[in-house]
Protein backbone atom coordinates (compact mmCIF):
# COMPACT_ATOMS: atom_id res chain seq x y z
CA UNK A 1 0.00 0.00 0.00
CA UNK A 2 1.64 3.17 -0.82
CA UNK A 3 0.41 6.23 0.95
CA UNK A 4 1.13 9.98 0.28
CA UNK A 5 1.02 12.42 3.24
CA UNK A 6 0.73 16.70 2.38
CA UNK A 7 2.24 19.11 4.94
CA UNK A 8 3.01 22.44 4.95
CA UNK A 9 2.74 24.59 8.50
CA UNK A 10 3.52 23.93 12.27
CA UNK A 11 1.06 22.24 13.63
CA UNK A 12 0.57 19.61 10.51
CA UNK A 13 4.13 19.15 11.30
CA UNK A 14 3.28 18.14 14.77
CA UNK A 15 -0.49 16.57 14.55
CA UNK A 16 0.96 14.41 12.15
CA UNK A 17 4.11 13.06 13.49
CA UNK A 18 2.54 10.44 15.61
CA UNK A 19 1.36 8.98 11.67
CA UNK A 20 4.28 9.33 10.32
CA UNK A 21 6.88 7.85 12.89
CA UNK A 22 3.80 4.99 12.77
CA UNK A 23 4.42 4.55 9.01
CA UNK A 24 8.50 4.66 9.44
CA UNK A 25 8.25 1.96 12.03
CA UNK A 26 5.63 -0.25 9.47
CA UNK A 27 7.43 0.70 6.40
CA UNK A 28 10.10 -1.95 7.57
CA UNK A 29 8.12 -5.07 8.80
CA UNK A 30 5.06 -4.74 6.51
CA UNK A 31 6.52 -3.45 3.30
CA UNK A 32 4.35 -0.32 3.42
CA UNK A 33 5.06 2.63 1.26
CA UNK A 34 5.03 6.34 2.44
CA UNK A 35 6.20 9.54 1.22
CA UNK A 36 5.71 13.42 2.59
CA UNK A 37 5.15 16.45 0.34
CA UNK A 38 6.14 19.42 1.85
CA UNK A 39 4.29 22.40 0.03
CA UNK A 40 6.89 24.45 2.47
CA UNK A 41 3.74 26.89 3.04
CA UNK A 42 6.17 27.27 6.47
CA UNK A 43 9.37 27.47 5.62
CA UNK A 44 11.20 29.64 8.67
CA UNK A 45 13.89 27.63 10.64
CA UNK A 46 11.23 27.86 13.73
CA UNK A 47 8.11 27.16 11.85
CA UNK A 48 9.26 24.28 10.01
CA UNK A 49 12.99 22.94 10.17
CA UNK A 50 13.16 22.75 13.88
CA UNK A 51 10.18 19.81 14.11
CA UNK A 52 11.41 17.56 11.78
CA UNK A 53 14.53 17.33 13.79
CA UNK A 54 13.00 17.56 17.04
CA UNK A 55 10.11 15.39 16.10
CA UNK A 56 13.10 12.62 14.46
CA UNK A 57 10.86 13.00 10.98
CA UNK A 58 12.64 12.01 7.51
CA UNK A 59 13.26 14.85 5.16
CA UNK A 60 10.14 15.14 2.91
CA UNK A 61 10.91 13.35 -0.55
CA UNK A 62 9.27 16.25 -2.06
CA UNK A 63 9.42 19.84 -1.53
CA UNK A 64 7.57 22.21 -3.21
CA UNK A 65 9.10 25.33 -2.56
CA UNK A 66 5.78 27.69 -2.53
CA UNK A 67 6.54 29.82 0.71
CA UNK A 68 3.99 32.95 1.31
CA UNK A 69 1.54 34.63 -1.19
CA UNK A 70 -1.74 35.69 -0.94
CA UNK A 71 -4.84 32.99 -0.51
CA UNK A 72 -5.62 31.83 -4.32
CA UNK A 73 -1.66 31.88 -5.28
CA UNK A 74 -0.20 30.11 -2.74
CA UNK A 75 -3.05 26.87 -2.92
CA UNK A 76 -2.91 27.11 -6.63
CA UNK A 77 0.78 26.78 -6.71
CA UNK A 78 0.62 24.05 -4.14
CA UNK A 79 -2.15 22.53 -6.33
CA UNK A 80 0.19 22.02 -9.52
CA UNK A 81 3.08 21.23 -7.25
CA UNK A 82 1.39 18.48 -5.65
CA UNK A 83 -0.56 17.19 -8.53
CA UNK A 84 2.71 16.71 -10.17
CA UNK A 85 3.82 14.63 -7.67
CA UNK A 86 0.65 12.47 -7.47
CA UNK A 87 0.61 11.29 -10.91
CA UNK A 88 4.22 10.43 -10.62
CA UNK A 89 4.04 8.44 -7.62
CA UNK A 90 0.21 7.33 -7.74
CA UNK A 91 -0.15 6.48 -4.10
CA UNK A 92 -3.72 4.91 -3.44
CA UNK A 93 -4.55 7.65 -0.64
CA UNK A 94 -3.62 10.86 0.61
CA UNK A 95 -3.33 12.10 4.09
CA UNK A 96 -3.43 15.55 4.93
CA UNK A 97 -4.44 17.04 8.28
CA UNK A 98 -6.54 20.45 9.51
CA UNK A 99 -7.56 23.11 7.62
CA UNK A 100 -4.66 25.16 6.04
CA UNK A 101 -4.16 26.11 2.27
CA UNK A 102 -1.97 23.10 2.45
CA UNK A 103 -4.45 20.68 3.53
CA UNK A 104 -7.35 21.99 0.51
CA UNK A 105 -4.36 21.72 -1.64
CA UNK A 106 -3.34 18.17 -1.18
CA UNK A 107 -7.02 17.27 -0.54
CA UNK A 108 -8.38 18.82 -4.62
CA UNK A 109 -4.94 17.66 -6.03
CA UNK A 110 -5.56 13.82 -4.95
CA UNK A 111 -9.89 14.11 -5.20
CA UNK A 112 -9.32 15.46 -8.97
CA UNK A 113 -6.70 12.38 -9.32
CA UNK A 114 -9.54 10.04 -8.08
CA UNK A 115 -7.27 8.67 -5.15
CA UNK A 116 -8.33 8.67 -2.41
CA UNK A 117 -8.45 11.60 0.66
CA UNK A 118 -7.83 10.94 4.03
CA UNK A 119 -8.78 13.93 6.44
CA UNK A 120 -7.24 14.08 9.98
CA UNK A 121 -8.86 16.20 12.07
CA UNK A 122 -12.47 16.10 10.00
CA UNK A 123 -15.39 18.08 11.54
CA UNK A 124 -14.43 20.99 13.18
CA UNK A 125 -16.22 23.91 12.56
CA UNK A 126 -16.33 27.78 13.77
CA UNK A 127 -19.15 28.24 11.41
CA UNK A 128 -17.51 31.58 10.32
CA UNK A 129 -16.85 31.55 6.82
CA UNK A 130 -14.63 34.93 7.42
CA UNK A 131 -11.90 32.03 8.46
CA UNK A 132 -10.03 31.21 5.20
CA UNK A 133 -9.15 27.65 7.65
CA UNK A 134 -13.22 27.41 8.01
CA UNK A 135 -13.64 27.51 4.29
CA UNK A 136 -10.67 24.86 3.94
CA UNK A 137 -12.12 22.71 6.32
CA UNK A 138 -15.62 22.47 4.50
CA UNK A 139 -14.23 21.71 1.60
CA UNK A 140 -11.55 19.19 2.32
CA UNK A 141 -14.50 17.15 4.29
CA UNK A 142 -16.96 16.95 1.47
CA UNK A 143 -14.11 15.63 -0.89
CA UNK A 144 -12.44 13.40 1.38
CA UNK A 145 -13.18 9.76 1.40
CA UNK A 146 -12.19 8.60 4.60
CA UNK A 147 -13.00 11.29 8.11
CA UNK A 148 -11.15 10.90 10.96
CA UNK A 149 -12.84 13.23 13.10
CA UNK A 150 -11.11 13.93 17.08
CA UNK A 151 -14.57 13.90 19.01
CA UNK A 152 -18.23 12.96 18.16
CA UNK A 153 -18.99 16.65 18.20
CA UNK A 154 -16.84 16.84 15.33
CA UNK A 155 -18.25 14.01 13.97
CA UNK A 156 -22.24 15.01 14.26
CA UNK A 157 -20.70 18.36 12.29
CA UNK A 158 -20.14 16.09 9.22
CA UNK A 159 -23.05 14.16 9.63
CA UNK A 160 -25.37 17.46 9.79
CA UNK A 161 -23.53 18.35 6.11
CA UNK A 162 -24.78 14.49 5.08
CA UNK A 163 -21.56 13.55 5.23
CA UNK A 164 -22.06 9.63 6.28
CA UNK A 165 -19.75 7.13 5.20
CA UNK A 166 -16.06 6.35 6.18
CA UNK A 167 -16.35 8.38 9.80
CA UNK A 168 -14.07 7.23 12.78
CA UNK A 169 -14.01 9.02 16.15
CA UNK A 170 -10.28 8.30 17.04
CA UNK A 171 -9.16 11.24 18.90
CA UNK A 172 -7.32 14.22 18.58
CA UNK A 173 -2.88 13.25 17.51
CA UNK A 174 -2.49 16.19 19.58
CA UNK A 175 -2.83 14.40 22.58
CA UNK A 176 -0.48 11.24 21.50
CA UNK A 177 2.64 13.96 19.79
CA UNK A 178 1.75 16.39 23.56
CA UNK A 179 2.37 13.25 25.84
CA UNK A 180 4.83 11.68 24.21
CA UNK A 181 6.97 14.57 23.56
CA UNK A 182 6.59 16.80 26.85
CA UNK A 183 7.83 13.03 28.79
CA UNK A 184 11.06 13.81 26.21
CA UNK A 185 10.89 17.87 26.93
CA UNK A 186 11.61 17.56 30.38
CA UNK A 187 14.39 14.98 30.39
CA UNK A 188 16.70 17.75 28.21
CA UNK A 189 18.48 19.59 30.15
CA UNK A 190 19.79 22.26 27.58
CA UNK A 191 16.08 23.38 27.20
CA UNK A 192 15.44 23.93 30.78
CA UNK A 193 18.11 25.97 30.85
CA UNK A 194 17.27 27.66 27.85
CA UNK A 195 14.06 28.66 29.19
CA UNK A 196 15.40 29.65 32.46
CA UNK A 197 17.56 32.35 30.28
CA UNK A 198 13.63 33.99 29.50
CA UNK A 199 12.34 33.17 32.95
CA UNK A 200 13.72 32.16 36.02
CA UNK A 201 12.71 29.54 38.28
CA UNK A 202 9.39 29.52 40.41
CA UNK A 203 8.23 32.73 38.77
CA UNK A 204 4.59 32.82 37.77
CA UNK A 205 3.84 34.11 33.90
CA UNK A 206 1.79 34.25 31.17
CA UNK A 207 2.06 32.54 27.93
CA UNK A 208 0.82 34.61 25.02
CA UNK A 209 0.33 33.67 21.15
CA UNK A 210 -1.15 35.29 18.76
CA UNK A 211 -1.61 34.75 14.63
CA UNK A 212 -4.78 34.19 13.49
CA UNK A 213 -5.59 36.89 9.98
CA UNK A 214 -8.83 38.00 11.88
CA UNK A 215 -6.76 39.34 15.11
CA UNK A 216 -3.36 40.38 13.47
CA UNK A 217 -4.90 41.87 9.77
CA UNK A 218 -6.87 44.64 11.29
CA UNK A 219 -5.08 47.74 12.78
CA UNK A 220 -7.54 48.45 15.15
CA UNK A 221 -8.06 44.70 16.68
CA UNK A 222 -4.52 44.25 16.54
CA UNK A 223 -3.98 47.09 18.59
CA UNK A 224 -6.56 46.83 20.90
CA UNK A 225 -5.26 43.31 21.74
CA UNK A 226 -1.19 44.71 22.37
CA UNK A 227 -3.27 47.73 24.77
CA UNK A 228 -5.39 44.96 26.75
CA UNK A 229 -2.15 42.46 27.26
CA UNK A 230 -0.02 45.48 28.57
CA UNK A 231 -2.86 46.61 31.10
CA UNK A 232 -2.84 42.34 32.34
CA UNK A 233 0.94 42.40 32.90
CA UNK A 234 -0.23 45.41 35.08
CA UNK A 235 -3.02 44.29 36.48
CA UNK A 236 -1.69 41.14 37.77
CA UNK A 237 1.91 42.37 38.00
CA UNK A 238 3.16 39.17 36.27
CA UNK A 239 5.66 38.61 33.10
CA UNK A 240 4.38 37.60 29.71
CA UNK A 241 6.13 35.64 27.33
CA UNK A 242 5.02 36.23 24.05
CA UNK A 243 6.97 33.44 21.25
CA UNK A 244 6.20 35.89 18.33
CA UNK A 245 4.46 34.24 15.10
CA UNK A 246 6.40 36.43 11.72
CA UNK A 247 3.03 37.07 10.84
CA UNK A 248 2.18 39.08 13.77
CA UNK A 249 5.78 40.73 14.01
CA UNK A 250 5.13 41.75 10.71
CA UNK A 251 1.98 43.79 11.01
CA UNK A 252 2.53 45.03 14.62
CA UNK A 253 5.92 46.60 12.58
CA UNK A 254 3.64 47.47 9.70
CA UNK A 255 1.05 49.25 12.40
CA UNK A 256 3.86 50.78 14.42
CA UNK A 257 2.96 49.37 18.15
CA UNK A 258 5.80 46.83 17.92
CA UNK A 259 7.56 49.07 20.33
CA UNK A 260 4.38 49.46 23.18
CA UNK A 261 5.52 45.43 23.74
CA UNK A 262 9.21 45.99 23.35
CA UNK A 263 9.47 48.74 25.62
CA UNK A 264 7.46 47.33 28.45
CA UNK A 265 9.68 45.01 30.68
CA UNK A 266 7.26 42.84 31.79
CA UNK A 267 6.77 41.57 28.07
CA UNK A 268 9.27 39.09 26.94
CA UNK A 269 8.94 38.90 23.23
CA UNK A 270 10.82 35.84 21.89
CA UNK A 271 11.32 33.95 18.73
CA UNK A 272 8.77 30.75 18.07
CA UNK A 273 10.10 28.11 19.87
CA UNK A 274 10.74 24.55 19.27
CA UNK A 275 8.10 21.77 20.09
CA UNK A 276 9.79 21.07 23.27
CA UNK A 277 10.59 24.48 24.83
CA UNK A 278 7.10 25.37 23.78
CA UNK A 279 5.02 22.27 25.76
CA UNK A 280 7.53 23.33 28.90
CA UNK A 281 6.16 26.87 28.56
CA UNK A 282 2.43 25.51 28.51
CA UNK A 283 2.79 23.43 31.09
CA UNK A 284 3.91 25.61 33.31
CA UNK A 285 2.19 28.73 32.70
CA UNK A 286 0.05 30.10 35.37
CA UNK A 287 -2.58 30.67 32.30
CA UNK A 288 -2.33 30.76 28.45
CA UNK A 289 -3.37 33.60 26.20
CA UNK A 290 -3.96 32.27 22.56
CA UNK A 291 -6.00 32.57 19.48
CA UNK A 292 -4.49 29.35 18.11
CA UNK A 293 -6.42 25.92 17.72
CA UNK A 294 -3.64 23.75 18.92
CA UNK A 295 -2.76 25.43 21.54
CA UNK A 296 -6.13 25.68 23.38
CA UNK A 297 -5.85 21.39 22.56
CA UNK A 298 -2.49 21.82 24.58
CA UNK A 299 -3.54 23.75 27.45
CA UNK A 300 -6.24 21.59 28.10
CA UNK A 301 -4.46 18.52 27.89
CA UNK A 302 -1.40 20.18 30.08
CA UNK A 303 -3.99 21.40 32.80
CA UNK A 304 -3.06 24.97 32.25
CA UNK A 305 -6.20 27.68 32.07
CA UNK A 306 -6.52 29.06 28.63
CA UNK A 307 -8.74 32.08 27.46
CA UNK A 308 -9.03 32.48 23.38
CA UNK A 309 -8.82 35.90 22.10
CA UNK A 310 -11.51 34.60 18.91
CA UNK A 311 -15.66 35.31 18.43
CA UNK A 312 -15.75 31.49 18.33
CA UNK A 313 -14.00 28.42 18.46
CA UNK A 314 -13.59 25.00 16.44
CA UNK A 315 -12.97 23.65 19.73
CA UNK A 316 -16.24 23.66 21.67
CA UNK A 317 -15.23 20.76 23.79
CA UNK A 318 -12.19 23.15 25.41
CA UNK A 319 -15.65 25.23 26.96
CA UNK A 320 -17.52 22.73 27.30
CA UNK A 321 -15.05 20.76 29.60
CA UNK A 322 -13.92 24.16 31.46
CA UNK A 323 -10.54 24.56 30.21
CA UNK A 324 -10.84 27.69 28.25
CA UNK A 325 -13.03 30.67 28.00
CA UNK A 326 -13.70 32.73 24.74
CA UNK A 327 -13.05 36.53 24.72
CA UNK A 328 -13.83 38.58 22.14
CA UNK A 329 -14.51 41.89 23.49
CA UNK A 330 -10.38 42.62 23.28
CA UNK A 331 -10.78 46.31 23.22
CA UNK A 332 -12.50 45.86 26.86
CA UNK A 333 -10.03 44.91 29.47
CA UNK A 334 -12.37 44.20 32.38
CA UNK A 335 -13.96 41.30 29.79
CA UNK A 336 -10.00 40.00 29.57
CA UNK A 337 -9.35 40.39 33.61
CA UNK A 338 -13.31 39.20 33.71
CA UNK A 339 -12.37 35.79 31.96
CA UNK A 340 -8.73 35.70 33.53
CA UNK A 341 -9.81 35.78 37.12
CA UNK A 342 -12.50 32.68 36.46
CA UNK A 343 -9.69 30.76 34.67
CA UNK A 344 -6.86 31.33 37.50
CA UNK A 345 -9.40 30.03 40.50
CA UNK A 346 -10.69 27.69 38.57
CA UNK A 347 -10.16 24.23 39.24
CA UNK A 348 -7.98 21.96 36.98
CA UNK A 349 -9.52 18.93 37.36
CA UNK A 350 -11.37 19.02 33.74
CA UNK A 351 -11.42 15.94 31.58
CA UNK A 352 -9.39 16.02 28.38
CA UNK A 353 -12.50 15.21 25.60
CA UNK A 354 -9.74 14.34 22.85
CA UNK A 355 -8.26 10.88 23.11
CA UNK A 356 -5.51 8.45 24.94
CA UNK A 357 -3.21 9.48 22.70
CA UNK A 358 -2.99 6.35 20.48
CA UNK A 359 -4.93 8.07 17.38
CA UNK A 360 -1.90 8.10 15.52
CA UNK A 361 -1.74 3.83 15.37
CA UNK A 362 -5.66 3.72 15.01
CA UNK A 363 -5.90 5.93 12.35
CA UNK A 364 -2.66 3.75 10.60
CA UNK A 365 -4.41 0.53 11.91
CA UNK A 366 -8.02 1.56 9.95
CA UNK A 367 -6.56 2.13 7.09
CA UNK A 368 -3.82 -0.74 6.72
CA UNK A 369 -7.42 -2.87 7.90
CA UNK A 370 -9.73 -1.21 4.95
CA UNK A 371 -6.76 -1.95 2.39
CA UNK A 372 -6.39 -5.56 3.97
CA UNK A 373 -2.86 -5.34 5.11
C1 LIG B 1 -1.19 29.33 8.49
C2 LIG B 1 -2.60 28.77 8.36
C3 LIG B 1 -3.28 28.81 9.73
C4 LIG B 1 -2.45 28.11 10.77
C5 LIG B 1 -1.04 28.69 10.79
C6 LIG B 1 -0.16 27.91 11.73
C7 LIG B 1 -3.80 29.11 6.24
C8 LIG B 1 -4.82 29.91 5.53
N1 LIG B 1 -3.41 29.57 7.45
O1 LIG B 1 -1.29 30.69 8.88
O2 LIG B 1 -4.53 28.16 9.64
O3 LIG B 1 -3.05 28.31 12.03
O4 LIG B 1 -0.48 28.60 9.46
O5 LIG B 1 0.91 28.67 12.19
O6 LIG B 1 -3.33 28.12 5.73
N2 LIG B 1 5.73 33.72 7.35
C9 LIG B 1 7.09 33.69 7.61
N3 LIG B 1 7.70 32.47 7.64
C10 LIG B 1 7.06 31.32 7.39
C11 LIG B 1 5.69 31.36 7.12
C12 LIG B 1 5.05 32.57 7.11
O7 LIG B 1 7.72 34.71 7.83
O8 LIG B 1 7.69 30.25 7.44
C13 LIG B 1 5.03 35.04 7.37
C14 LIG B 1 4.93 35.65 5.99
O9 LIG B 1 5.03 37.03 6.13
C15 LIG B 1 3.53 35.28 5.55
C16 LIG B 1 2.76 35.27 6.87
O10 LIG B 1 3.70 34.82 7.84
O11 LIG B 1 2.99 36.17 4.62
C17 LIG B 1 1.54 34.38 6.87
O12 LIG B 1 1.87 33.06 6.49
P1 LIG B 1 0.76 32.05 5.90
O13 LIG B 1 1.37 30.74 5.58
O14 LIG B 1 0.01 32.71 4.81
O15 LIG B 1 -0.28 31.91 7.06
P2 LIG B 1 -0.10 31.70 8.63
O16 LIG B 1 -0.50 32.97 9.30
O17 LIG B 1 1.22 31.12 8.94
N1 LIG C 1 4.07 25.92 18.91
C1 LIG C 1 5.45 25.81 19.04
N2 LIG C 1 6.18 26.94 19.28
C2 LIG C 1 5.61 28.18 19.38
C3 LIG C 1 4.20 28.28 19.25
C4 LIG C 1 3.46 27.13 19.01
O1 LIG C 1 5.99 24.71 18.96
O2 LIG C 1 6.33 29.15 19.58
C5 LIG C 1 3.27 24.71 18.62
C6 LIG C 1 2.20 24.40 19.65
O3 LIG C 1 2.73 23.58 20.65
C7 LIG C 1 1.12 23.72 18.82
C8 LIG C 1 1.29 24.29 17.44
O4 LIG C 1 2.55 24.94 17.42
O5 LIG C 1 1.30 22.33 18.76
C9 LIG C 1 0.20 25.29 17.14
O6 LIG C 1 0.47 25.92 15.94
P1 LIG C 1 -0.17 27.29 15.54
O7 LIG C 1 -0.63 28.02 16.74
O8 LIG C 1 0.83 27.96 14.66
O9 LIG C 1 -1.38 26.87 14.58
P2 LIG C 1 -2.90 26.43 14.83
O10 LIG C 1 -2.91 25.31 15.79
O11 LIG C 1 -3.64 27.63 15.30
O12 LIG C 1 -3.34 26.04 13.46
Amino acid sequence: MKIGIVLGTRPEIIKLSPIIRKLEELKNNLGIDYFLIHTNQHYSKYLDEIFFKELNLPKPKYNLNVGSASQGKQTGKMLEGVEEVLINERPEVVIVHGDTNSTLAGALASSKLKIKVVHIEAGLRSYDRNMPEEINRVLTDHISDYLFPPTEIAKENLIKEGIKKNIFVVGNTIVDATLQNIKIAEGKKEIIEDILKVIPMNKEYFLLTIHRAENTDNKKRLNNIVNGILKISEYYNIQIIFPIHPRTLKKLREYNILNKLESNKNIKIIEPTGYFKFLILEKNAKLIITDSGGVQEEACILKTPCITLRENTERPETLEVGSNILVNRVEDVDDIIEAIDIMIKRNRDWINPFGNGNSGGTIVNILLEKYKY
